[in-house]
């Protein structure tokens, strides 16, 4: 299952999800429906899940749009029958066993009520169980204890609801880290995210090229303006930074407004004229400046933030690291403002 939620972690929805599905991917999932009938609207075919309910959701068009739908509890069970009704056709549901996550799905106390209710609708012909699923907590920390502890819950749940009459489609629990690193995790489905874009979830695990991963996402802007400036003069706002003398300065036109993370001020990496240089001051919501110590690049020339790296450019995980935060995050508050250019085969197209 090709995760692309989040507008696929800031790389752009549609073209992500037709990407996976070109590359033999049999699931896309997102996390709100929203997401998912998005992904319909688009034409994309084939199974598309969704997990992020609240009440109220758009269960018919749910079901009207063919989605497989997950339920966490007995009010997401109710509300998904009641829509059944109305369609007059069975809901495709997945049940969301929470193993050890303490976030979303449902607790091994509340398990044999949902179970045993999703039996009953789906005699009814209200539903279809296509699925039993779960979520790790810590898969990015070999050798946590949760891992094996909600891997054991997760075969009693299933096991539970298949003595029930669960007849799943599949079974899953695995996202990047347990698809990399823990095969015993596998089932019959992986959901990874975050690897898919070509980023290691936690340097911890390994880096990208441990996995043969390369990033997916270049983040490049063109310098707005070189300028050279004395010593002593406050660089952006609160004068943070105080040029140590005589230099040149030059102006990224990307701040917080496109995801730069203000945490960056005065750390983030960026490569300009092959160098790396440092963000001097703070990033603002539009721009921030580079101290280009002395050299004199044009107006137009290229800044690039973040890439696989091959270029000696920083990347995501730099950013991470200069941000006080995780990768999945700077790529994934890359904004709506920023151009997307997907390059295939050597062709760039403009979404
Ligand atoms: C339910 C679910 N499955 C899979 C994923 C993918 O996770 P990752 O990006 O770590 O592979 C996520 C993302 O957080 C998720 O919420």
């Amino acid at each position: 299952m090709a995760v692309v939620k989040a507008d696929a972690y800031g790389h752009g929805m549609i073209p992500c999800a037709r990407a996976a599905q070109e590359a033999g991917a049999a699931w896309i999932g997102t996390a709100t429906p929203e997401e998912a009938l998005a992904v319909r609207a688009a034409g994309i075919e084939g199974r598309v899940m969704c997990w992020l309910w609240t009440p109220g959701g758009p269960w018919r068009e749910g079901i009207e749009a063919d989605l497989d739908m997950s339920v966490s509890g007995m009010w997401a069970l109710d509300e998904v029958v009641a829509a059944a009704r109305v369609v007059g056709r069975a809901a495709r549901i997945q049940l969301k066993a929470d193993t050890g996550l303490g976030r979303n799905g449902c607790l091994p106390g509340d398990w044999p009520e949902l179970v045993r209710s999703a039996v009953a609708a789906e005699r009814d012909g209200l539903v279809v169980v296509t699925g039993l699923w779960s979520h790790f907590a810590c898969a990015d920390e070999p050798g946590h204890p949760s891992i094996a502890a909600q891997l054991e819950r997760f075969r009693e749940m299933v096991s539970f609801a298949e003595g029930a009459g669960v007849r799943p489609e599949v079974r899953h629990i695995a996202n990047s880290p347990g698809t990399l690193t823990l095969p015993e995790t596998h089932f019959d489905l992986v959901r990874p995210g975050i690897a898919m874009y070509g980023i290691s979830p936690s340097p911890e695990i390994g880096t990208p090229e441990d996995f043969g991963l390369r990033p997916v996402m270049t983040l490049s802007a063109s310098l707005a303006l070189v300028k050279h400036a004395p010593g002593g003069l406050g660089v952006s706002y609160g004068h943070h930074y105080v040029t140590p003398g005589e230099t040149t300065l030059g102006l990224v036109p990307l701040g917080y407004g496109d995801g730069i993370p203000r945490h960056a001020s005065g750390t983030g990496p960026v490569l300009i004229g092959g160098k790396l240089r440092t963000v001097a001051g703070r990033v603002a919501m539009d721009q921030f400046v580079v101290d280009l110590g002395g050299d004199e690049p044009a107006a137009g020339d290229e800044a690039v933030l973040f890439g696989p790296g091959d270029r000696g450019e920083p990347t995501a995980e730099d950013w991470a690291q200069a941000a006080g935060t995780i990768a999945y995050e700077i790529v994934t508050r890359i904004g709506a403002r920023v151009p997307r250019v997907y390059v295939d085969g050597g062709g760039a197209a403009r979404e």
